[in-house]
């Protein structure tokens, strides 16, 4: 019996997309290895369940000594069926629910463009780190080679540091005051009694390209005075602020708490 259940769960797929496979598996799994044993021996680590929870019956494919017709094979499917396929098992864990709804499922990339259900790099992965993600976004990636750029290597799993590939609607970190960035530059998140304003708004990435620029401290604007005058501009300021006083410095020779302070309305002080 318990084999049954997960072989319903995917010719539930195929009944729709094509013609109807019988829902009983006849054979055993452990006898799909005797062909298929490389993959086999991969797979053990997976804790994947049976081969025939996602490839359905294989007992007409083996008569036929190995007919590919014959079986499920899910990367002919639609990356949203396949996708399907996974998630009557993961719909369990809320956050491949929010899958449904993923940049990534809308933009047709499918749970088998990361992952391999037979075990790969990381047990489960294409691939590892930045270069799984690369592949897909070239642009990206290269302004990891920018004269400065945000490490990666240093901090962990990568892109994945900072965004979650499941998660729904817009997963960029960074539009509102950060969750993300808080979990390692806690000290730059507050909450503070005197906040920046335009941080509770937009976030971090107003005034940094974090995954690479030619800025100082990875900030949008190579010269910093531009990039406060580009909000603060005359008149704002107080008088003796003058451009001309403080081209080429930075402000935040003065203002050291740019992020926010406790003490300072002017985030002179930490
Ligand atoms: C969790 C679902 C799942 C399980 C369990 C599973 N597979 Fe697969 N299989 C897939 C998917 C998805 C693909 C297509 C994507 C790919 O190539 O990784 C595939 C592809 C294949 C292929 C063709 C491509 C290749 O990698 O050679 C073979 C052969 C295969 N599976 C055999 C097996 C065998 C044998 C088992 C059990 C030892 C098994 N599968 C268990 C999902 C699964
Ligand atoms: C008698 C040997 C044999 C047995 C047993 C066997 N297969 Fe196969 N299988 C083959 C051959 C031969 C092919 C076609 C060549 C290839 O793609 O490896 C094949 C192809 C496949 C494919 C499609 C591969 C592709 O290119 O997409 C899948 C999936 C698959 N087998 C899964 C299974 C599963 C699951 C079982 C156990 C229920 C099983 N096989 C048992 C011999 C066998
Ligand atoms: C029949 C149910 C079932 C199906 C279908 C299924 N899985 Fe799984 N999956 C499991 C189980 C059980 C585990 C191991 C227990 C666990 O770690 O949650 C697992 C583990 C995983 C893991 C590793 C989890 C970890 O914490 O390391 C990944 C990744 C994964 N599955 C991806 C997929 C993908 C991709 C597909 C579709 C091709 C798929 N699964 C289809 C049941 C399933
Ligand atoms: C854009 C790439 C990508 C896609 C698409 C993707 N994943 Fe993942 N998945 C990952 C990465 C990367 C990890 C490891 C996350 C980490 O280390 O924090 C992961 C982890 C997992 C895990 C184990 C950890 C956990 O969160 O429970 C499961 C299970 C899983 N994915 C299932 C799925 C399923 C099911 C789908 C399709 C609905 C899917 N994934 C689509 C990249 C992807
Ligand atoms: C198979 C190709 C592919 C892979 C692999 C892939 N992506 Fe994507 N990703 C896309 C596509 C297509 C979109 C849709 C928007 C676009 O074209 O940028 C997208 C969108 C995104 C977005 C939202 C972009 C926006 O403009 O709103 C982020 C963030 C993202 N991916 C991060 C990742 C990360 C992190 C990984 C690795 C874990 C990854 N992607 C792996 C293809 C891929
Ligand atoms: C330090 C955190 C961090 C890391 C690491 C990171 N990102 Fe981002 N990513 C962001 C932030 C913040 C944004 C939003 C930028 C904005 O709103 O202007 C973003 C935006 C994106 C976008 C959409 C906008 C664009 O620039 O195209 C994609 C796609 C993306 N990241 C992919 C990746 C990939 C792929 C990697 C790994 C090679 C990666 N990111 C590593 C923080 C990060
Ligand atoms: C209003 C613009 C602005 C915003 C918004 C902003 N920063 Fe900064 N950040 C700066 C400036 C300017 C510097 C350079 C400070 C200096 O010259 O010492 C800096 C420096 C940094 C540094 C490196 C210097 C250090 O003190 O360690 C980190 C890390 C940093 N910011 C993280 C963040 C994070 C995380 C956020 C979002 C919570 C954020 N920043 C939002 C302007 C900003
Ligand atoms: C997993 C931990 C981690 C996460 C998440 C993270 N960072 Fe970083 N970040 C680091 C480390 C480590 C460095 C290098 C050491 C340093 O300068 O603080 C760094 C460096 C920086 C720098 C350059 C500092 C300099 O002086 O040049 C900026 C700016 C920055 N991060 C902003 C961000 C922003 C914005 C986010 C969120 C989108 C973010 N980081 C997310 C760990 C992280
Ligand atoms: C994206 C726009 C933006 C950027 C860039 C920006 N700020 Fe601000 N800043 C604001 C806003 C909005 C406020 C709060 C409104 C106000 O009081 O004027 C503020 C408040 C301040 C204050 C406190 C003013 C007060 O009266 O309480 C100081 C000081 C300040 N910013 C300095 C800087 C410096 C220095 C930089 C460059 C490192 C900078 N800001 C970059 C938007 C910005
Ligand atoms: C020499 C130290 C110093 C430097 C450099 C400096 N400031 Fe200030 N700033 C101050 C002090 C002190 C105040 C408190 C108000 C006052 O003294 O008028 C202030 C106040 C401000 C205010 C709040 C004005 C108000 O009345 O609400 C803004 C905005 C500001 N600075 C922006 C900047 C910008 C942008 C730069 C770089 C172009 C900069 N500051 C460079 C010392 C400095």
């Amino acid at each position: 019996m318990r084999r049954l259940i997960p072989c319903m769960l995917f010719s539930c797929i195929i009944l729709v997309g094509a013609a109807a496979i019988p829902a009983v598996a006849e054979v055993d799994d452990s006898d799909c290895a005797m062909c298929h044993e490389e993959l086999a021996a991969a797979f053990e680590k997976t804790g994947h369940p049976g081969c025939q929870s996602c490839h359905g019956p294989g007992d007409a494919h083996m008569d036929e000594g190995g007919d590919p017709e014959q079986i499920i094979r899910p990367q002919t499917l639609s990356p949203e069926a396949s996708s399907d396929g996974c998630l009557t098992c993961h719909d369990r864990q809320e956050n491949h629910f929010a899958a449904r709804q993923g940049i990534h499922r809308l933009a047709e990339v499918g749970c088998i463009d990361c992952h391999t259900p037979h075990g790969g790099a990381d047990v489960m992965m294409r691939d590892q780190g930045a270069a799984l993600c690369s592949g897909c976004h070239q642009g990206v990636a290269a302004r990891f080679s920018m004269p400065r750029s945000h490490p990666m290597a240093e901090t962990g799993p990568g892109c994945v540091s900072c965004h979650d590939p499941h998660a729904s609607g817009n997963n960029h970190p960074s539009r509102t005051a950060d969750e993300v960035c808080g979990r390692c530059h806690f000290e730059k998140t507050g909450p503070f009694l005197y906040a920046h304003d335009t941080m509770l708004v937009d976030g971090c990435s107003t005034c940094h390209e974090v995954h690479g620029s030619t800025g100082r401290h990875l900030l949008v604007q190579e010269t910093q005075v531009n990039l406060c005058y580009s909000c603060h501009g005359a008149g704002v300021t107080p008088g003796w602020h003058s451009a001309q006083r403080f081209l080429g410095e930075k402000c935040t020779a003065c203002h050291t708490a740019i992020h926010g302070s406790n003490t300072s309305q002017f985030f002179l002080e930490e």
